[in-house]
């Protein structure tokens, strides 16, 4: 079964410029940097409360990413969970005929990972991953508290999230809106309509205990956001691609 988000995986054209927004702008500590021949990428895993954030820089014209990349441009690529028994959940999913990219798990950053097939969660790219060993707990200035996704069905989407892992589905009264608890990480999918007609994985949203330190970083590295009330709105040219809200709970 799943228990949370073990990252979400952003893709970039060039890692070491990202790291210079996660890393140094928004503060968020390495916890991992490699580079993955097989799957053709040089990564990095950044902190963030009880999941991470993964930068992902194409090092291969054919690779995934590079061909996400020259398709959509920088942003969220795929949304990873973390299982104790990733060779057991392929197992399992794949005798309930849910397509798989990998029926086999491979040596990943994350641990042994494995993706499935985009078309098994409504477009979304999940890989499962079993983290190998244990990276100590970086304390991070923002925590990781939810993920947006833009879905023809939503409800439809966030059924299968639940039957598939045994995610929480949370109802939410007002429209056609679902959420899903992954850990401390809820997904909240809504219809194209309230996402201006986008699909797939839209936005993240951060906790901080600090806001006014986020945004002295900010400032300080010359980066564009939009202020709200105890909320900040990172523009996307800023954070690769990847609309990000910052708030501090009251
Ligand atoms: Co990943």
């Amino acid at each position: 079964m799943i228990h949370k988000v073990h990252h979400v995986g952003i893709a970039v054209r060039s890692l070491e410029t990202a790291l210079g927004f996660y890393r140094d702008g928004l503060g968020l500590p390495v916890t991992r940097r490699a580079e993955v021949p097989d799957q053709g990428v040089r990564a990095a895993l950044l902190a963030s409360g009880e999941s991470e954030i993964e930068l992902l820089e194409p090092t291969a014209p054919s690779s995934g990413v590079a061909r996400f990349l020259a398709k959509r441009g920088e942003g969220l690529h795929h949304l990873c969970l973390e299982t104790e028994d990733v060779d057991g959940e392929l197992v399992r999913l794949d005798g309930h005929g849910v397509p798989l990219i990998d029926k086999v798990p491979r040596p990943g950053l994350a641990g042994r990972i494995a993706f499935l097939h985009p078309g098994a969660c409504g477009g979304v790219l999940v890989e499962l991953a079993t983290p190998d060993g244990h990276d100590p707990s970086l304390p991070a200035p923002l925590r990781l508290r939810r993920l947006v996704v833009a879905a023809e069905h939503p409800a439809e989407l966030g059924g299968r999230l639940h039957s598939l892992f045994g995610l929480p589905l949370q109802g939410i009264n007002t429209g056609p809106r679902v959420q899903v608890d992954a850990g401390r990480v809820a997904l909240l999918i809504v219809p194209p309509e309230q996402a201006g007609g986008s699909r797939g994985m839209l936005a993240l949203s951060l906790q901080t205990d600090d806001l006014a330190a986020v945004i002295a970083r900010l400032e300080r590295g010359g980066r564009g956001f939009l202020r709200g009330a105890r909320e900040i709105t990172v523009e996307p040219a800023s954070s690769h691609g990847v609309p990000l809200h910052i708030s501090q709970p009251g």
